[in-house]
């Protein structure tokens, strides 16, 4: 009965039935599915340089290294506040041109960390900048590749007023004369990935979701004070920029080891600084405050870890004083 060497339409006939019913099951049903998924409330559309960015991240291919998914799995707690949603991805998944649709952005390899919440664990310029150009001058192990073709020495005659110096050491530039300029193409990338933060959407995700273990961030949360990890939260929060050691890097970032406001008796200065963030000199580029990201008792914990650290001695503070100065800070600009 079913002789395909013989029936020539009932073997066209059985190839394009089964192509029709794939297609119903792998395409056209999702994205029948997809059509009633909509924007988070409060979610913005790209900036017009954001989707530049994107495009720079997509024509670069960071995708075969970095996933942008938060998975409904324990292990992936640490990329997000939640698991991703078919709406985070809204603005981003929009078509690169007539031609071509976005590429996935979720990513299957993660060689790596997930890039969904960078903004928030790397709210540098200057940071990602040096990345970008070498990954080895931040992140002395990393295995990330160079993209040295996102940037431009330019001779000091030629730097213009627009341009945005990059702060290497000289030796790592072909010409030591010359200075590192950032291409408009690679601002608008580091654009992209400052924006790369989760939408707040409240803890209420339904009963499919397993609970965060995480700590909401933020003001007080009053307990563990004790118990709380100068070090790794250093590690974690600061040591980005001004380096596990505290020798921070020359012309970007200062180093904390022998700072005299780390060493201050009087750590007001130094609260501050860590709570709204610190743009006070011109050799150096800016630092992001931490108000929104950690707790009081964080602030302090990594205060003592730079307070007795890399020969540094002055005496601890408490919580107590942190939160002092968060409220008169928030007095000050309500
Ligand atoms: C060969 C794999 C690979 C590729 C390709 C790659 N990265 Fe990475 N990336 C890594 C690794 C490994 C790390 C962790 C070490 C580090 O911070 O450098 C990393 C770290 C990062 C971080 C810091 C993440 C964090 O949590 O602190 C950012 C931002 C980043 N990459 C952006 C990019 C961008 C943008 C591109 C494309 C231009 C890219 N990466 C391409 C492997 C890669
Ligand atoms: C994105 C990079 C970056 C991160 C992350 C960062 N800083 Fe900074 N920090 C800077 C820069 C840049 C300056 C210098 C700003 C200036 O002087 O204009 C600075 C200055 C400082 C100073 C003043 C030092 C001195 O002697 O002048 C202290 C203290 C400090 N940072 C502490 C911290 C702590 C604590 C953390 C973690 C909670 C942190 N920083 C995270 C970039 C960073």
């Amino acid at each position: 009965m079913f002789n395909f060497h013989k029936n020539h339409r009932l073997l066209v006939g059985t190839a394009a039935l089964g192509f029709i019913l794939l297609s119903m099951g792998i395409a056209i049903i999702p994205a029948l599915q997809m059509q009633d998924v909509k924007p988070l409330p409060g979610m913005e559309e790209l900036s017009s340089e954001e989707l530049k960015g994107l495009h720079v991240y997509v024509s670069e291919n960071c995708m075969s290294c970095h996933t942008q998914q938060v998975r409904n799995i324990e292990m992936d707690q640490v990329w997000g506040q939640r698991p991703s949603l078919a709406s985070d991805y809204y603005f981003s998944k929009q078509r690169m041109d007539l031609w071509r649709q976005s590429p996935s952005l979720l990513g299957s390899e993660r060689t790596g960390p997930d890039l969904t919440e960078v903004g928030k664990r790397q709210p540098g310029i200057e940071w990602h900048l040096l990345h970008l150009y070498n990954p080895r001058i931040v992140v002395g192990e990393s295995i990330m590749p160079s993209y040295p073709w996102l940037f431009e020495e330019k001779s000091p005659a030629m730097v213009t007023k627009k341009d945005v110096l990059v702060p290497v050491s000289a030796d790592l530039l072909k010409n030591p004369e010359h200075k590192l300029v950032a291409k408009p193409e690679t601002l608008a990338l580091v654009t992209y990935l400052q924006s790369l933060v989760q939408m707040d959407i409240g803890q209420d995700l339904g009963p499919d979701f397993i609970p965060s273990t995480r700590e909401k961030k933020g003001q007080s949360s009053g307990e563990k004070s004790l118990e709380l990890d100068g070090i790794q939260l250093y590690a974690g929060t600061c040591a980005a920029c001004h380096q596990p050691t505290g020798d921070g890097i020359p012309g970007a970032f200062p180093p904390l080891a022998g700072s005299k406001i780390v060493n201050d008796p009087d750590p007001n200065t130094l609260i501050q600084i860590m709570l709204s963030g610190y743009d006070a000199r011109p050799e150096y580029g800016a630092m992001p405050g931490f108000a929104d990201l950690l707790t009081d008792e964080e602030i302090a914990a990594i205060a003592n870890h730079e307070r007795s650290s890399w020969g540094n001695k002055a005496p601890a503070i408490s919580p107590e004083q942190v939160s002092e100065i968060r409220k008169f800070i928030q007095n000050q600009n309500p």
